[in-house]
């Protein structure tokens, strides 16, 4: 397969004089696979004896997204010798007596921040740069002391107000810069077919960030996809493997689901929704633990996942002895993504008796008073508890991988 006109300049890039190449858009538009190419191109070409970084926003991603299709370009075996060590993160680059160095760093590993400001580099390439802590990237820019070094930024757009769009991508002409913006149709590979089915797996913000690959204000409905028609259902067939989420509240609402999990499909079967503003009364955790139990009915619940903020009530669990109680992974916005991702390619339903999750569904929405994405904290608390489960447990159990 050849390169679009858009891939051809990426890897013509290293020739303009330029220091720093930003390439954002849409997603699945081949900007990281070419970007890598370009980056190890130029790294072989003008450098021996250099260390470079790789950066993703975890090592596990940066392996996923950039080492496995690296290692798989025909072109580069046939140049070179690579050799990647998964247990330092190191890849080994040789031709000849040229040799080069290339770190894996992930932005959001707490200790790639130690390692990385240990090195010094020829250049660096931060893939998804907009999920990253801007000081692990400024760290990592402040890393490249070595005349000539490059640096090459990739991502997904996000709001307006995000720090790379401005300071990066608004300053592209004071930076020394080059800014090039991918669509899908710059990606030669995609089909007709594959793209209309990239389209209808967003909705809303998300599918004028990552469709569009406009930089916009999160705005309207969370879920903007949520439609009773597709997402709600009025059987069961409860079968497969067993889950209960939990957000705790003693003023504010509790909010738990029962859910099972049958193959690409996770169905909410029931609820319990106490609200003690409601009902005049607050529950203590052992009463609300008596719902818990009751919520579980028979079922085998392979684990309860709860609010990592609720300490008193996950230990009331544990000490009871009869569930697994694990902590939820709380990073809303990744949450939040995951779930309307899922949600979008029809693998969460929920049974018509979850009314309260089905209202907020319906309401929950993007604050439009502030700059950066944040939801309406207020009835957001059977949304809390399925993105718990989503981002937690359906992560787990299908591999972490986001639709596409
Ligand atoms: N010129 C090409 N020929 C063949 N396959 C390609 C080409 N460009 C990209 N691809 C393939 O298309 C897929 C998407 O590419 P890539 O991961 O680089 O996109 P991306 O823009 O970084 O996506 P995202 O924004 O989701 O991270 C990959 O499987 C990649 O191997
Ligand atoms: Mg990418």
């Amino acid at each position: 397969m050849g390169l679009s006109n858009k891939q051809v300049q990426v890897l013509k890039w290293p020739y303009t004089g330029h220091t720093a190449l930003i390439c954002d858009g849409a997603v699945r538009t081949g900007k990281t696979s070419v970007m890598s190419l370009s980056f190890i191109l130029w790294a072989m070409g003008n450098f021996s004896g250099c260390n470079f970084a790789l950066c993703g926003k975890t090592v596990g991603s940066a392996e996923r997204n950039i080492m496995q299709p690296l290692m798989g370009i025909t072109y580069l075996r046939e140049q070179f010798s690579l050799e990647y060590s998964r247990s330092t993160h190191q890849l080994t680059i040789k031709r000849g007596k040229r040799q080069n160095r290339f770190y894996v760093f992930g932005g959001r590993d707490e200790s790639s921040y130690t390692l990385i400001q240990g090195v010094t580099l020829a250049g660096v390439l931060l893939d998804e740069v907009a999920l990253m802590p801007r000081s692990f990237v400024e760290q990592a820019l402040a890393r490249c002391s070595v005349d000539g070094a490059r640096f090459f930024f990739n991502c997904n757009p996000d709001s307006p107000s995000h720090w790379f769009y401005k300071e990066w991508i608004l300053k592209v002409s004071e930076k020394d810069a080059t800014h090039l913006h991918f669509m899908m149709d710059d990606n030669p590979s995609l089909t007709e077919e594959t793209k209309a089915r990239y389209r209808s797996l967003w909705t809303g913000t998300f599918y004028r960030r990552y469709i569009l690959g406009e930089w916009c204000t999160a705005e309207g409905l969370v879920y903007s996809n949520f439609d009773r028609d597709k997402h709600v259902i009025h059987d069961l067939d409860p079968r497969g493997r067993f889950y209960i989420s939990i957000d705790y509240g003693t003023h504010n609402p509790f909010s738990a689901g029962l859910w099972y999990l049958n193959g690409n499909t996770a169905v909410r079967m029931q609820e319990f929704y106490y609200s003690s503003v409601e009902h005049g009364q607050q529950l203590t955790d052992e009463e609300y633990y008596k719902h818990l139990e009751e919520l579980a009915g028979k079922y085998p619940i392979l684990a309860v996942v709860v609010d990592p903020s609720a300490l008193s009530f996950i230990e009331t669990i544990r000490r009871h002895g009869r569930f697994f109680v694990t902590q939820a992974d709380n990073d809303v916005l990744d949450g939040i993504r995951y779930t309307a991702n899922q949600l979008n390619a029809g693998r969460i339903k929920i049974h018509d008796s979850c009314v309260d999750c089905i209202r907020e569904f319906e309401t929950y929405s993007w604050d439009p008073k502030s700059e950066s994405d944040k939801v309406i904290k207020e009835f957001d608390h059977a949304m809390d508890d399925t993105r718990y489960f989503c981002y937690t447990i359906l992560q787990r159990e299908w591999r972490g991988r986001m639709i596409s």
